[in-house]
């Protein structure tokens, strides 16, 4: 007999007709006359309700049917008798395929940190099996909208010898082992020469080769895995993460934004539409968790949070204007902020990004024109000759979700920019050819896929919106 998947039995409701079930079981409970086994299959969040009688199997195959056991369940559809779903399975022949014991994941509430330790079977609950279909959506919806616009999606190298960001948050490749590795003069390992006698490092981003793509096929965007080697342990930041990068010819910073906002809106519309049933699931269980606890007054449920977005035109100000709100929110220089804001010229620290967003704009911010001194060397030098064609999106929970600019496509002032960030231009010298030959204004931004998945989801650490999280001192599985 054919195998179902549960979401789609529960789509058709094909009450009479024989099926064929295979799953993980959730919970068991057995009396003389009757037992019911609540199994998931992965494809919903719904289980279905198992029912047969004890006695028309034999008593070990009874015993050994416990969470986490994962069965073959063939039977008829019928009508439920109470319960939560429409139908349930008589069934008529149980096969288990693999036993459980001591299964960690017992039938109780488990914190996240715990889940994060046994992150092999975490894909078992509820909350993680939600999170990675709502993922899989978003990534499938991101594919749709580029597509649907015309673009190519370009797959750009994970090992280069080119650090895109400037900032030197790179890991290094090696083909050698230590040992192997060339000696300096004063007998330390010379990592200059790691790769096959190249110094290379896992890429920070694909946007340099995506701009020459762009200037070429126009419209492109990669969509790959990223590395940063900051330390940093926060609930924002992975030393693994999936940045979706859009880049454009003959688009502006206006062109740009417009562009990011659309398709901000796009993906969390599709993910309303196409995951529902998860989505409900995830905005009770956050629910669930704040009841007891001090309310704070503008929190909004999950779905409300995801409409808003659709609802409402994003807030768009300046650098400069987003400094003036600031200081204007210290009156007579009273510390309001851990770091407050004197000087025009710093950056922006997320408690300073949380008021903007949560506090004074209660939506989406978009900050342009950023000084150039904060920002990479490749971003479109303004004529104030103090800023650049930046903008970065912020989000309500999140902070900087999406980061881009219109870029330099000047060849005089792009290798100046790389001459005083003290970067090696012979390593650049294919990325200054593009602007040698048939440059034009572009521009691009990356979206932390993560941070977006984090939004969506109302996940608070962003170790749980990807499958194995990689952050300083974890590399296990
Ligand atoms: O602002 P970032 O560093 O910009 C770039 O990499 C540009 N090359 C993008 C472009 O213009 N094509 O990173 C872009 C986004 C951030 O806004 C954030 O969402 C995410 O990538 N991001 C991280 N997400 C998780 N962990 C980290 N360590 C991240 N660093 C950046
Ligand atoms: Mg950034």
């Amino acid at each position: 007999m054919k195998r179902i998947k549960i979401k789609e039995l529960f789509i058709a409701n094909p009450v009479g007709t024989k099926v064929c079930i295979k799953g993980w079981v959730r919970t068991k409970r057995i009396s003389k006359q009757v037992v019911f086994i609540m199994l998931n299959d992965g494809s919903t969040i719904h289980n279905l309700q198992i029912v047969t009688e004890p006695e028309k199997f034999a008593e070990d195959i009874m015993q050994h049917i416990a969470t986490g056991v994962s069965l073959s369940v063939c039977g008829t559809v019928i009508a439920s008798q109470g319960g939560n779903q429409a139908i349930e399975l008589q069934a008529d022949t149980i096969e288990i395929l693999g036993t459980a014991t001591d299964y960690p994941l017992q039938p109780k509430k488990h914190s996240l940190e715990f889940l994060r330790e046994i992150a092999h079977l975490r894909f078992r609950t509820n909350t993680f099996s939600a999170v990675f279909r709502i993922r899989h959506a978003i990534s499938y919806a991101i594919h749709q909208f580029f597509h649907e616009q015309g673009f190519v999606y370009l797959h750009t190298p994970i090992i280069t010898a080119v650090d895109a960001e400037g900032a030197g948050e790179m890991f290094s490749v090696t083909t050698l082992n230590m040992e192997q590795l060339p000696k300096t003069p004063q007998g330390q390992v010379d990592f200059k020469r790691d790769f096959f006698g190249q110094k290379t490092s896992l890429t920070v981003s694909g946007q340099l080769e995506a701009e020459a793509a762009a200037l070429g096929l126009a419209e492109v965007y990669t969509f790959g895995p990223t590395f940063r080697a900051e330390n940093s342990n926060t609930t924002r930041h992975l030393a693994e993460f999936w940045m979706v990068e859009p880049e454009m010819a003959f688009y502006d910073l206006a062109d740009n934004i417009a562009l990011a906002e659309r398709f901000l809106k796009y993906v969390i519309g599709f993910a309303l539409e196409h995951c529902k049933d998860d989505l409900e699931f995830l905005q009770k269980r956050e629910l669930d968790a704040r009841v007891g606890k001090q309310t704070d007054k503008s929190f909004l449920p999950l779905l409300d949070r995801l409409d808003n977005i659709l609802t409402y035109p994003f807030a768009c100000i300046s650098y400069t204007e987003a400094i003036d709100i600031l200081k204007a929110s210290q009156p007579n220089k009273e510390k309001k902020f851990a770091y407050p804001i004197d000087e025009w010229g710093c950056d922006l620290q997320s408690e300073h990004e949380r008021y903007l967003v949560e506090k004074h704009f209660t939506k989406p911010v978009i900050i342009t024109n950023y000084p150039r001194a904060i920002k990479a060397f490749y971003m479109h030098q303004q004529e104030d000759g103090k800023t650049v064609a930046a903008m970065d999106i912020l989000f309500p929970g999140i902070g900087e979700i999406i980061g881009g600019s219109q870029r330099e496509e000047r060849l005089d002032k792009l290798t100046e920019a790389i001459q005083s960030m003290g970067m090696n231009s012979n390593i650049l010298q294919w990325y200054l050819d593009t602007r040698l030959f048939g440059t034009v204004p572009h521009s691009g931004f990356g979206l932390g896929l993560e941070r977006l998945v984090q939004f969506v989801t109302g996940m608070d650490n962003i170790r749980d919106v990807i499958p194995f999280p990689r952050t300083p001192g974890n590399a296990a599985f």
